[in-house]
């Protein structure tokens, strides 16, 4: 069993689990979808302690350097420490002016 920190509160993992999975199993509120890293809906932030390999893998340098990570990739390591992302941090707000759609599937938006 391995103990991680997610805003200041105590998880622990099983053997071969992930955050996401640990953060899921617990009934922590988390938002993911696909759970192999393509989505970055699980992003989370490293505060301190180390990071399995893989934890980052497939983010933007910017992601990167501001200490992001997919929970669903992120195999906990003894004392890690995360926290939650404010949408905020990632996310800037935009005014839709109109939207097109170009086939039955696909929408154009200006
Ligand atoms: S759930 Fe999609 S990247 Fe983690």
């Amino acid at each position: 069993m391995t103990t991680f920190f997610l805003d200041g509160q105590a998880f622990d993992s099983a053997e071969d689990e992930s955050v996401l999975e640990t953060l899921i199993r617990s009934g922590s509120s988390i938002n993911y979808s696909c759970k192999k890293g393509a989505c970055k809906t699980c992003l989370v932030q490293h505060v301190s302690g180390e990071l399995s390999a893989g934890s980052q893998r497939g983010l933007t340098a910017r992601l990167k350097a501001n200490h992001y990570l997919c929970a669903c990739q992120c195999q906990p390591v003894e004392g890690l420490k995360l926290k939650t992302v404010f949408e905020q941090d990632l996310f800037v707000s935009a005014q839709l002016l109109e939207r097109v759609f170009l086939t039955e599937s696909v929408l154009k938006v200006y």
